[in-house]
């Protein structure tokens, strides 16, 4: 029988980090596990009386299947009115099963096997796997660690190849909190406007901002095409609900064409749970105190862990590849 070349070779070298997780678990230390990041097991859930409530009126409008390959019109609407300083319309709003998912959906739109895409580096690992089921290669830009992991722009600037398909931006970074800049997004709007590259940008974080007064967006930039990424699993600390989406954005022609074949890619699994997209305006909307409160929980972790483990994330950049 044959497999994939993709089933045969999986597997691969464990993260340093979770092997040393595993060894110290196992040797019965007792450990604050940082390396998982499901909130979830740390305590942080979504009020539960106002999530059954909001379920369960949602699952009433659900009761005859009317899906929408672009997804239910009420979150689109929600999300829109999120971003309403951008005044992205509804039309521009596309909702997927979660980040994870998104970035399939822009790769697949975006490159042929082979093709390669920028991502920072030092990063979290998923885009690996990702990129791997996608047969696309990536390929890492540095952060600048004596900017305060600011985007080294020039090094940017020379990973990108007749190959390259689009450039990932992660702000608020993971693992870093690096908060992109005005001035670092306009210029990097230019470069993908040289190259004409679109821009993916990842900001599940973009409501845990420390240190900063205000989030700047690249949708806001003259960048030619963006895919703005987010969803409520990082936000409202529903990973499980499987809600995320893509806002795109940028010059219109490519805009209607990047969203007619997203639409197409959607409509062929349907893949988002009627009642979660129901229940998303109500998430937003119920969700506003919870949001509050795990900010500023958020933040107390963050500055334990800014004195604490920064320098060991630093260290274990140059050692290996997230
Ligand atoms: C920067 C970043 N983007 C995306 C994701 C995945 O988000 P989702 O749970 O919506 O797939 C993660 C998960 O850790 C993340 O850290």
């Amino acid at each position: 029988m044959i497999f994939s070349e993709l089933a045969e070779n999986l597997g691969g070298s464990k993260n340093p980090l979770y092997l040393l997780h595993d060894r110290l678990k196992s040797e019965g230390a007792k450990i604050v596990d940082l390396v998982r990041g499901n909130v979830n097991e740390h305590g942080i859930v979504y009020p539960p009386d106002a999530l059954d409530h909001i379920l369960k009126d949602a699952a009433a409008q659900t009761r005859i299947y009317r899906p929408d390959s672009l997804g239910q019109r009420p979150a689109r609407e929600a999300i829109a009115q999120y971003y309403k300083p951008l005044n992205i319309p509804a039309d521009q709003i596309l909702i997927t099963p979660g980040t994870s998912v998104s970035y399939w959906y822009c790769f697949k739109l975006l490159a042929e096997p082979g093709d390669e895409i920028l991502c920072p580096q030092p990063s979290y690992p998923l885009f690996d796997y990702i990129a791997r089921l996608c047969g696309v290669q990536m390929r890492h830009y540095r952060l600048a660690e004596a900017r305060n992991w600011a985007i080294d722009l020039e090094h940017l600037e020379q990973q990108i190849s007749k190959r390259t398909r689009a450039i990932i931006l992660i702000s608020p970074h993971n693992p870093t909190g690096m908060v992109a800049d005005e001035q670092q997004l306009n210029e990097l709007a230019e470069i993908a406007s040289h190259h004409a590259l679109p821009i993916i940008s990842d900001e599940v974080f973009n409501e845990f901002l420390f240190g900063v007064s205000a989030f700047p967006r690249v949708a806001a930039t003259e960048a030619p095409l963006v895919f703005t990424l987010n969803g409520f699993s990082k936000m409202f600390a529903l990973p499980g609900i499987k809600i995320g989406w893509m806002v795109v954005s940028g010059n219109g022609p490519l805009v209607r064409k990047a969203l007619s074949a997203l639409e197409l890619i959607s409509d062929t699994f349907l893949p988002v749970n009627e009642i979660a997209q129901f229940a998303a305006p109500e998430i937003f909307r119920r969700g506003q105190d919870f949001l509050k409160h795990y900010v500023q929980w958020v933040g107390l972790c963050w500055s334990t862990i800014t004195f604490s483990c920064i320098p060991a994330i630093s260290t274990i950049s140059h050692q290996t590849t997230w």
